[in-house]
């Protein structure tokens, strides 16, 4: 009877043991697991840290990226003759010969000194086809007292790097497919003409005589020629360059007044001659 009494108390007892080791072991795995959940929370934390920095960082780039995409007319004009100058350079090859070409103005728009916020019409000629709206190639060219002409050139053309400046007329009573203006007697117009500080495409239509860019050179005056073309002193002119000019009436007398239109056929006004440079 007693033997079974101590039995019993020692099963009891090594119940009660394990018990406590049970419940000892589960604390020890709560405490673990407390640990493991605070060190979630720090990796989160980290994570959204970064999150927030790599977003940050991602707009800045966007806004960079646009900010130089908006002045993208700052970046130079790339050589696409690519090699020429090597080839040309090694004086084994023969050129070609070319005739001079005309370069017409990429840009020609007016600005008045009387009205200085005036942005003079874009594309007057625009007119509505069967096949949509079309701009012709027409570049008008006058002055008069206040009106002022701007004229942008882009020199494109390889070894073709020597310019002039040249105006041509038309004659009095001459068909011309616009209308026309030519002083009333004089058969000469004194105009002046300075070079615009413009390494870039100039932007017709916000160009007015207050945004007008400023006059890097003073270059002279060309005695235009009615029914006649006047070519001035050659210069050396780099592909891939624009060249910006402002035209004036030299002398604001009532006979200086000029207004006609270079066409798809016909070149009136100022222009550029260029010839062979290789
Ligand atoms: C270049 O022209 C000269 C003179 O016309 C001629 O003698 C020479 O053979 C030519 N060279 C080549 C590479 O065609
Ligand atoms: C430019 O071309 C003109 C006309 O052909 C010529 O008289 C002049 O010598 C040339 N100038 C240069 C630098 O090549």
């Amino acid at each position: 009877m007693a033997d079974k009494q101590v039995e019993y108390e020692a099963l009891s007892l090594l119940e009660e043991h394990e018990e406590n080791k049970n419940s000892g072991r589960s604390a020890r795995t709560s405490r673990v697991e407390g640990k493991g959940s605070t060190l979630t929370g720090l990796a989160l934390l980290v994570f959204l840290f970064l999150d927030i920095l790599l977003l940050l960082v991602i707009i800045k780039l966007i806004l960079a990226v646009k900010s130089s995409t908006s002045n993208a007319n700052s970046f130079g004009f790339r050589n696409p003759y690519i090699g020429l100058d090597k080839l040309y350079g090694t004086g084994l090859i023969n050129t070609s010969i070319h005739g001079k070409i005309i370069n017409e103005p990429s840009l020609a728009t007016q600005v008045s000194s009387t009205d200085v916020n005036k942005v003079f019409p874009v594309d007057l000629h625009q007119w509505l086809s069967d096949f949509g709206r079309l701009s012709p190639p027409d570049r008008r060219f006058y002055v008069s007292k206040d009106v002022h002409t701007v004229v942008q050139f882009n020199v494109l053309d390889y070894g073709m790097e020597n310019c002039s400046i040249s105006v041509r007329l038309p004659s009095r009573g001459d068909q011309l497919p616009h209308p026309y203006t030519l002083p009333r007697h004089a058969s000469t117009v004194r105009l002046a003409y300075c070079e615009l500080e413009s390494e870039q495409p100039l932007k017709e239509r916000t160009l007015s005589w207050n945004r007008r860019p400023a006059c890097s050179q003073k270059r002279g005056v060309i005695d235009a020629l009615v029914g006649g073309e006047i070519e001035l002193k050659p210069f050396e002119c780099k592909s891939g360059s624009y060249l910006s000019y402002l035209v004036s009436c030299a002398d604001e007398s009532s006979e200086c007044n000029l207004d006609v239109w270079t066409n798809h056929d016909q070149t009136w006004g100022l222009f550029l001659n260029q010839y062979q440079t290789v």
